[in-house]
């Protein structure tokens, strides 16, 4: 939903804001800027959790989302920004290299939870330095 909202703004061209990319003149383009609509809580990540297992993510990403053929989602590094923003694009839209778009099956409320179940996992004591291709 966040996403019509920030599709339909007038004012930018329906861009997405990217508030830690660097803008050239320190002029942010106009646009709007996607953030998760519910809170980050147990219940939510729970679900989160649940769709993760049975859409398969971990077939990609491993138990855990601690990484396989797909990255580790919970290794605090992000190819693509890491803001909540980031990552529901991934989910909805999917990524060149692998990355399924799901946003055809997953209501906007399902991705947002498993961002949520994401966003509650610790950061493994030791994480792979090795860059996935
Ligand atoms: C077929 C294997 C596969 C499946 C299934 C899959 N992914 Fe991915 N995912 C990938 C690959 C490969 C990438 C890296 C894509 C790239 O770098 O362009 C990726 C990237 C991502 C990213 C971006 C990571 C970053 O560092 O910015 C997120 C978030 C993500 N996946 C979440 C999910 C979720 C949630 C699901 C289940 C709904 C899922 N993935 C299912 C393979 C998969």
């Amino acid at each position: 939903m966040a996403l019509l909202v920030a599709c339909g703004r007038s004012d930018g061209g329906g861009g997405v804001r990217y508030p830690d990319h660097v803008a050239a003149g320190g002029n942010q383009p106009p646009a709007g800027e996607i953030k998760n609509p519910l809170p980050i809580d147990s219940a939510n990540a729970a679900d989160g959790s649940k769709v993760f297992s049975a859409m398969n993510c971990d077939g990609c990403h491993g138990g855990g989302a601690l990484g396989w053929v797909g990255p580790s989602l919970v290794d605090g590094r992000w190819r693509y920004g890491g803001t909540d923003g980031a990552l529901f694009q991934s989910i909805y839209y999917g990524r060149p290299r692998g990355m399924p778009a799901y946003g055809g099956i997953l209501s906007p409320s399902a991705i947002w939870k498993i961002v949520s179940y994401i966003r509650v996992q610790p950061v493994p004591v030791t994480v792979p330095t090795e860059s996935f291709k």
